[in-house]
């Protein structure tokens, strides 16, 4: 078994002497950066700023930043020691201090055969690459049963968060690979409207549960999993070895559940990195073994290229560095998320969780405040639904928000006209954004210069999709490794669910000592108000 070793300290990013640099620079050049001169400054602009990696062609011209800008960016990249951060992720270093545990995530989707690189200490994770394969071959010989089998038309995965968002993104994105007849329900909520909505529609006898949850605690999905198990029983229901099974590291108390079909995985996968490992079972029962072994090989060959690939032609760090670049140097606050394709409508849930939850942090590994921000808020909507909502701020609004497109060349359906009129769409608001149209002291003026990426896939498939999500993966690692702070831990979230426990048995007793005035107000009504 590996012992993860003590991660070595890194200098943060506002220590270096390229922050001092890229402070005077932004101040001297890069605040008046106009994309419109920068194109026509460089006829070649589109191509030094793109790339394909992995399926995902990543158009980064309309980017505030050139060449000077982003050497200085690397310098950065360079003195936070960037390499040696990711090397150590690699070796199964303790990246995730806090808890004292290994991030290993990339582990999950390294083949036994066809590596396309090999991390220093791969050697020393023998044991551990025996299991993830154990594991991951039971995975899905159990999920080609669950296919295999039609008498199971409903599987229902209760789980929340990284045990929801991962599985439900994926198999709305995949869901033309799927095999007719069978329907996948995602309940994560503690509110109960959303699991007796989805029960309603239910027969106990050809419905499969998956209890989807790495630590087997957590409120929501206990309180789901038990009204599921008595719905189960009161519906006649018997053999729940055949109708339950759990996903989590927390085998035992899932067999003390009662539940006995297990699927482990392992403290150094973080939750919203787990949908390579047993979390992903709903995504093989959607598109079969073959199609989830694609999916980790698309992610696989990401992790090759952020291994390996030469700083400059970096991927998830030129996204990291553009990010940090906006974020503390610009002073944008958030980054919209538009992906033009409606099996990516969850993305945004998704990437709000691996990015806000891994970065959303106000100390440094240390535990020293950071001087400077951190995760931007990421939030958005499947396009073109998006042009017709908020798309008005985003042309002519106060803030500068930098836009992320995704777009999928290739339609999965044949009905016509659509895909070009979508794929125009994409294509003339990152126009817009960026050259906008002058109307001086008018309402129809816009500003301009807008940032967007725009990231383009051939087809929405396994494999282009792995690429895809590891590809955001690295980059919120390399924010992270950036700005110094602990990108696999969220302490944060902790707190509330304290006090919620606390509050509980307070609304049906009425009991309001300690609490605060206005907590205690709350808590008064509510008592007499709700029910159970
Ligand atoms: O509360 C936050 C969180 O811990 C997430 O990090 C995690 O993905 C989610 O809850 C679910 O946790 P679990 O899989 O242990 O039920």
């Amino acid at each position: 078994m590996h012992t993860p070793a003590p991660l070595p300290d890194f200098p943060r990013c506002d220590e270096v002497p390229a922050w001092a640099a890229l402070r005077a620079h932004f101040d001297a050049a890069g605040r008046s950066f106009d994309l419109r001169q920068a194109f026509a400054a460089d006829p070649r602009r589109f191509e030094a700023f793109s790339q394909e990696v992995a399926g995902v062609f990543a158009d980064l011209s309309r980017h505030l930043l050139d060449a000077p800008t982003e050497a200085l960016l690397l310098d950065l990249a360079r003195q936070c020691r960037l390499p040696e951060q990711r090397d150590a992720m690699f070796r199964g270093d303790q990246v995730n201090l806090t808890e004292q545990r290994a991030v290993m995530h990339w582990l999950l989707r390294y083949p036994t055969e066809g590596a396309q690189w090999a991390p220093e200490g791969i050697d020393g994770l023998d044991s551990e690459r025996r299991e993830v394969t154990q594991t991951l071959d039971a995975m899905l010989a159990y999920a080609e049963r669950v296919r295999a089998d039609a008498d199971i038309t409903d599987v229902v995965n209760i789980g929340i968060g990284g045990s929801d968002l991962g599985p439900q993104m994926a198999t709305l994105a995949l869901g033309h690979l799927a095999a007719p007849g069978r329907r996948l329900h995602f309940v994560s909520n503690v509110d109960g409207h959303e699991l007796a909505s989805v029960l309603r529609g239910l027969d106990a006898r050809r419905t499969l549960f998956l209890i989807a949850s790495k630590t087997f605690t957590t409120l929501e999905t206990m309180t789901n999993a038990r009204s599921a198990r008595d719905w189960f029983l009161a519906q006649g229901g018997t053999d729940t070895a055949r109708h339950f099974a759990a996903l989590t590291t927390n085998v035992a108390a899932a067999r003390e559940f009662g539940i006995s079909t297990t699927f482990g995985f392992w403290d150094w996968v973080g939750g919203r990195y787990s949908m390579w490992s047993a979390i992903g079972l709903p995504i093989a029962i959607a598109i079969g073994a073959a199609g989830f072994r694609q999916l980790l090989a698309g992610a696989h060959a990401m992790d090759a290229h952020f291994a390996t690939a030469p700083l400059a032609r970096n991927l998830p760090l030129r996204l990291a560095l553009s990010d940090l670049w906006y974020r503390n140097f610009h002073g944008f606050t958030s980054r919209s998320l538009a992906p033009y394709h409606f099996g990516l409508r969850r993305l945004p849930a998704y990437l709000q969780q691996l990015e806000m939850e891994s970065n959303g942090k106000r100390v440094d590994r240390a535990g020293r405040p950071l001087p400077c921000a951190t995760s931007p808020v990421l939030w958005g909507e499947p396009g073109t639904n998006g042009q017709h909502a908020f798309f008005q701020m985003l042309h002519q609004g106060t803030d500068v928000i930098p836009v992320e497109f995704v777009a999928v060349a290739e339609a999965a359906h044949a009905l016509p006209g659509h895909q070009h009129a979508l794929l125009a769409n994409v294509l003339a608001q990152a126009q817009a954004l960026m050259q906008g149209q002058a109307d001086p002291g008018g309402h129809r003026d816009f500003p301009g210069n807008r940032p967007s990426t725009v990231l383009l896939l051939k087809r929405l498939e396994p494999a282009s999709l792995g690429a895809l999500i590891a590809l955001q993966e690295h980059r919120v690692f390399c924010s992270g490794a950036l700005w110094g702070i602990n990108s696999f831990d969220q302490w944060g979230v902790e707190l509330g669910k304290v006090l919620a426990k606390d509050i509980a048995p307070r609304l049906s007793s009425g009991d309001v000592t300690g609490l605060d005035p206005a907590t205690a107000g709350l808590v008064a009504r509510l008592a007499r108000q709700s029910g159970s």
